[in-house]
Order: C-alpha cells, then sequence, then structure tokens
C-alpha cells in the first residue's frame, strides 16, 4: 500500500495540506507500513522556498516525484526513492528509451547548481510572499475574491465564480497565467522572479480581476 499527496495542489487550486495533516499522515503510513509518495512535480524544485515542499514540515517521504523544474524546460522526469523504497528498484527494472540521457541530466544539473549559486529559493520565498501581500493590498475588499493563498512562487487567487475566461484575456494583456479548479487564477512566476517582477505582475493582473468581477 502506498499513500500519494501533492504537498501544495497545483491542478487542485492551491491547497496547501497542513503541517499537522502531513506529519499525521507520515505517521500513519509508519504505523501501517504503507510508502509514502510525495508528488513533487509542481511544488518541488525550490518553489516554495526549499528543494521540496514537504520539507517545510520536517517530514521524508519513501518516494519523490520531480518533473516540470527540473530541466528548466529540457524535458526530464526523476523517481527518487529512499528507505524501504530505495531497493525496490534495481538497474535495469525499469527503463525507458530517453531515461537518463546526457542532455537532459546535464539540464538538471545546471538548474539545480543554479538554483543553489544564484539564490533562487531565497529568492521563490520572498517574492511570493511579497506577490501575495501586493495583491492581498490591491484586492482588499473587492467583492468576489475569495481568498489569496500559496506558499514561495506556487500563487492561487481564488474568486467566488468560474473564472476560465481571465486565462484569454490576461494572454491578450501579454501575462500568461492560468485557472485551476475553475476559481482559482494560479500563478507560477520563474524562480528568477524579481521584487520589481513583482510589481509589474500585481500592477497588470489586478486590473483584469477586477474588470472580471465587477462584470
Ligand atoms: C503535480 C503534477 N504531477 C504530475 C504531473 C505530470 O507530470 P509530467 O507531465 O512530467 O508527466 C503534473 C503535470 O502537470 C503535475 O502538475
Amino acid at each position: 500500500v502506498a499513500v500519494m499527496i501533492e504537498i501544495i495542489q497545483g491542478e487542485g487550486g492551491i491547497h496547501r495540506a497542513s503541517i499537522e495533516f502531513q506529519k499525521g499522515l507520515r505517521q500513519l503510513c509508519d504505523e501501517h507500513g504503507w510508502l509514502l509518495i510525495c508528488d513533487e512535480v509542481q511544488c518541488g524544485m525550490a518553489r516554495t522556498g526549499k528543494w521540496f515542499g514537504y520539507q517545510h514540515a520536517g517530514i521524508q517521504p519513501d518516494v519523490a516525484t520531480l518533473a516540470k523544474g527540473l530541466g528548466s524546460g529540457v524535458p526530464i522526469g526523476a523517481c527518487m526513492a529512499g528507505g524501504r523504497a530505495a531497493g525496490l528498484f534495481g538497474p535495469g527494472n525499469h527503463g525507458s528509451t530517453f531515461g537518463g540521457n546526457p542532455l537532459a541530466c546535464t539540464a538538471a544539473l545546471t538548474t539545480i547548481a543554479t538554483i543553489e549559486q544564484d539564490g533562487l529559493m531565497a529568492n521563490a520565498e520572498r517574492v511570493g510572499a511579497l506577490i501575495r501581500t501586493l495583491l492581498g493590498e490591491a484586492l482588499a475588499g473587492v467583492k468576489g475574491v475569495v481568498e489569496i493563498r500559496g506558499h514561495g512562487l506556487m500563487i492561487g487567487i481564488e474568486l467566488a465564480r468560474p473564472c476560465g475566461e481571465l486565462v484569454g484575456k490576461a494572454l491578450a494583456a501579454g501575462l500568461l497565467i492560468n485557472v485551476t479548479s475553475d476559481t482559482v487564477v494560479r500563478l507560477l512566476p520563474p524562480l528568477i522572479f524579481s521584487e520589481n517582477d513583482a510589481r509589474e505582475l500585481v500592477d497588470r493582473s489586478v486590473p483584469l480581476i477586477k474588470e472580471f468581477l465587477a462584470a
């Protein structure tokens, strides 16, 4: 048996599992001998200010999956295993045509080195907090804004009604955003986002949200 969790749900609308929940889940898995798998494809690779989302709770999964930010756009995914899960696959048990290819692995290694050298974890934490603060100020009291939430550069603005049409409107205004779970504007800025970028993002996205909610 294994339990799989996404510490901050991306497609699910930027919902974050509480620290207590994560610790309790780890304990439950230990008690029952279940494996705990963390899907870190979206919330991993420094997006929340630490390498992996689960590190904020101080828990250690048996297996964690990575992709997206791992190669900075070069396609690569990884499955990490430790503890009881470490020996489940041996060399040659699980292969794929392009698995472990040097180009993708070099992109991943360079990404890891750059995140470390350029302090991008701290940047994600700091700039993400700034974006949420600025959004909170700019959208305070606006009817139809349910919640602004997230961690680091994984940010959701929940609105009171489905807002998928905002994706096209934002694109026309030069902004790449997404809407998940029908009602949540999702922002996943790059880890190199600066404080000026954050201010520009808020200045450009808030009027679109206000206009949408006023219609
Ligand atoms: C949390 C999460 N897990 C897994 C995937 C799938 O990853 P891949 O496209 O690399 O198979 C996605 C893709 O959006 C995702 O957001």
